[in-house]
C-alpha cells in the first residue's frame, strides 16, 4: 500500500463521509498496536478526511488516553476525536452535584479524577470504603498495600461503626472493576439499603406485597454502567472478559440474593455504551466538531451523508452501527474487522455491510465506497 495519501486537489469534493473507529481489537491489543492501524489513520489525516475514535474502553480522562493512543500509534490524536464508554457520564454530574457517588474500576482508583474533572463533586471509590472500613470484606485485605496506594479514607462523620451516615446518591461504573468482589459487594450493600445508607438494610426488602419485591423500592442509588462488552480484544490472544462480565456477576448474586431461580428478582440498572442509541448519538455529534475543524478552510462543508464505522465486536461496533437511528438522517454503516474479538470462524451474530481483514482494508473499503 501506498505510505503518503494522495493530497485532496481543490477539485476534488470535501468529503461528505466520515469514519468512526473502535479502539481495542482495531487498533489496538492492550497497548499494542494492530498492524497498518498507523497507516490507516494517517492515510486519512493526509487526505483530511475527519474520523473520531469510539470505544466501550475507559478508566482515564479523554486527554490522557489520547495522549497514550497519539504515543503507541505514532499518529497525532486530539481528545476532541475520543468518546470513551463513560465520556456521556459528564452530562449527569450536574443531578448529583451535592451528593456523594460510588465510582467504580479502572486502576488505583484512576476514575475518582475522571469523574472530578467531569464535575462530580463528592466522589467515593471502592478503596476508600474499604481504607475507612476494613471488615467491610474481609478478603480483600490481602489488597491492602494497592488500596492503600491511592485510597481517601472517609471523613469521620460520614461512618459510624453500625449504622454508616455516607449516603450514595448514585453508582457508576466508570470501567472494567479490578477487584470483583469487593466492587459487587459494595454494590450489593448499597442496592439492599435503606435509602443509599451503607451499612444499613432497607425493611422493604422481600416485601412480595410491592412491586419488585420491594427491592430497589427504597431510594436505593440508581446502577449506570458504562458499557455491556461480555468480551473483549485484550492482547492475549483469545478474548477476556468486560464490564459485561462484571454486571452478569453481580446480577447472578442479585438473583440469588433476592430469591433465588423461583423469586429472584431483576436487577434494575442503565446500561450505556455501544451498541446504544445514546452512545452512537454522542459520537456523531462529536463528528460535527471534527468536521468542523478537519475542513476549516474549504469553502461550505457539506451535510455529513455516511459515517463507516469499524469494529471488532459484532455485539457492540456491527449492532449499535446497525441499529442507530441519526436524528439528523445520517447513514451508518458499519464494518467488521478480523483483529479482535470475531476471528472470523463463523457468522457473526449482527451482519456488518462488510467483513475485512483489519482496519486498513476498511478504510480502503469505505473509500471505494464514497468515490
Ligand atoms: O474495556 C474495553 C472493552 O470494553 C472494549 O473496548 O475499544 O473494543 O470498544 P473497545
Ligand atoms: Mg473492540
Amino acid at each position: 500500500f501506498q505510505h503518503s495519501a494522495p493530497q485532496r486537489s481543490t477539485s476534488q469534493a470535501v468529503p461528505d463521509f466520515a469514519f468512526a473507529f473502535d479502539i481495542d481489537g482495531v487498533l489496538v491489543r492492550s497497548s499494542d498496536p494492530i498492524p497498518r492501524a498507523r497507516e490507516a489513520l494517517l492515510f486519512l489525516q493526509r487526505s483530511r478526511i475527519p474520523f473520531i475514535l469510539l470505544t466501550n474502553g475507559g478508566g482515564k480522562h479523554e486527554t490522557e488516553r489520547i495522549t497514550e493512543l497519539s504515543s503507541k500509534l505514532r499518529v497525532p490524536l486530539s481528545a476532541r476525536q475520543l468518546i470513551q464508554s463513560h465520556t456521556p457520564f459528564a452530562a449527569l454530574a450536574p443531578q448529583y452535584h451535592d451528593r456523594h457517588v460510588l465510582v467504580v474500576g479502572g486502576d488505583h482508583g484512576s476514575c475518582r479524577s475522571v469523574a472530578h474533572a467531569y464535575g462530580f463533586q463528592h466522589v467515593v471509590t471502592p478503596a476508600d470504603i474499604l481504607g475507612t472500613t476494613p471488615h467491610i470484606w474481609p478478603s480483600s485485605a490481602v489488597f491492602s498495600a494497592y488500596y492503600s496506594s491511592f485510597a481517601q479514607p472517609l471523613r469521620n462523620d460520614l461512618q459510624k461503626h453500625k449504622r454508616s451516615l455516607l449516603q450514595i446518591g448514585a453508582i457508576f461504573v466508570f470501567a472494567d472493576p479490578r477487584d470483583w468482589a469487593l466492587d459487587l459487594h459494595l454494590i450489593l450493600d448499597l442496592l439492599l439499603s435503606h435509602q443509599g445508607h451503607l451499612g444499613t438494610r432497607s425493611p422493604r426488602n422481600g416485601d412480595a406485597s410491592l412491586p419488585n419485591r420491594g427491592y430497589q423500592q427504597d431510594g436505593q442509588p440508581p446502577l449506570y454502567f458504562s458499557n455491556p462488552d461480555l468480551w473483549w480484544a485484550a492482547r492475549y490472544h483469545l478474548p477476556r472478559l468486560g464490564q459485561g462480565g462484571f454486571r452478569e456477576a453481580l446480577e447472578g448474586v442479585w438473583r440469588a440474593v433476592t430469591g433465588g431461580e423461583k423469586e429472584g428478582v431483576e436487577l434494575k440498572k442503565e446500561v450505556l455504551g455501544k451498541p446504544g442509541q445514546a452512545m452512537f448519538e454522542y459520537a456523531e455529534r462529536a463528528l460535527g466538531e471534527e468536521r468542523e475543524e478537519v475542513l476549516k478552510g474549504e469553502g461550505d462543508v457539506p451535510k455529513l451523508r455516511k459515517v463507516y464505522v469499524i469494529g471488532d465486536n459484532p455485539e457492540s461496533d456491527i449492532r449499535g452501527g446497525n441499529m442507530f437511528e441519526s436524528p439528523v438522517g445520517t447513514e451508518w454503516e458499519s464494518v467488521l474487522v478480523r483483529t479482535g474479538v470475531f476471528d472470523g470462524g463463523k457468522e457473526p451474530a449482527w451482519k456488518p455491510k462488510t467483513i475485512v481483514k483489519d482496519v486498513w482494508e476498511a478504510v480502503q473499503w469505505g473509500l471505494d465506497r464514497s468515490g
